[in-house]
């Protein structure tokens, strides 16, 4: 979990481009780019909230904690994906705490299915990873998944983050069963290393 997440994409330059895709901050006119692939039960399914209808995702969409830290990637003009940079405190003894202020971040992504199966994603996440190392400076990045989304953990390792928790049913998915979690992270000097 994380502690004191705050905005910090200000601080970076955008768009930021990778060789195929663009990556910016969300803005409140992305509601429908974005609800386009969300509404689909294949991006939802394992996903913390997936609202079903288009109102309830805009007021999802819109809140401003949420829309700060989503970013938006783009192939040729068109939304294909959104990220989210969440960058927050470390864990830290009382006396040290200072030092732990914003530097490490937690990342999610969802992408239109439509362009899966392309490398999209792994171009994306790459770029969002070095954001967070070389601009933000940020010393550790965090991302969790369901056991079940191999998807998604395969992206993770794709990318050499390395999985730190398998736990034992603690996630309670919205089918009723409670289901396996898994966390990975990077440090930035595994990111330098790579
Ligand atoms: C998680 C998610 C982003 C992964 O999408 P993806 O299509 O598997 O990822 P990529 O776009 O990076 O594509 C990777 C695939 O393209 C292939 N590929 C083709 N060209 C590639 C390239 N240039 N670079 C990397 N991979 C490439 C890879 O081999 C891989 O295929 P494989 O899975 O058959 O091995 C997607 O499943 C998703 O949005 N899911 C719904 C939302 C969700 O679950 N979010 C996470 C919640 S924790």
């Amino acid at each position: 979990m994380m502690r004191g997440m705050s905005s910090t994409v200000d601080r970076v330059r955008w768009p930021v481009r990778t060789e195929r895709l663009s990556l910016r901050p969300a803005t409140g006119h992305d509601v429908d780019a974005t609800w386009r692939y969300r509404r689909l039960e294949e991006v939802g399914r394992w996903i913390g909230f997936a609202p079903t209808s288009r109102d309830e995702y805009a007021a999802m969409f819109l809140d401003p904690n949420r829309l700060r830290k989503t970013l938006l990637v783009e192939l040729d003009g068109v939304v294909i994906g959104d990220l989210m940079l969440a960058v927050g405190d470390g864990w830290a003894q009382h006396e040290v705490s200072a030092q732990a202020k914003g530097v490490e971040a937690e990342l999610g992504w969802s992408f239109d299915p439509a362009y899966g199966g392309k490398g999209y994603a792994t171009e994306a996440v790459a770029e969002l990873l070095r954001v967070c190392f070389e601009d933000l400076r940020l010393r550790r990045v965090t991302a969790n998944c369901f056991a079940d989304n191999t998807a998604s953990w395969r992206l993770m390792e794709r990318l050499g983050m390395r999985r730190e928790v398998h736990t034992l049913r603690e996630s309670l998915h919205r089918s009723g069963e409670w289901l396996d979690g898994m966390a990975y992270a990077l440090l930035a000097e595994e990111w330098r290393g790579r």
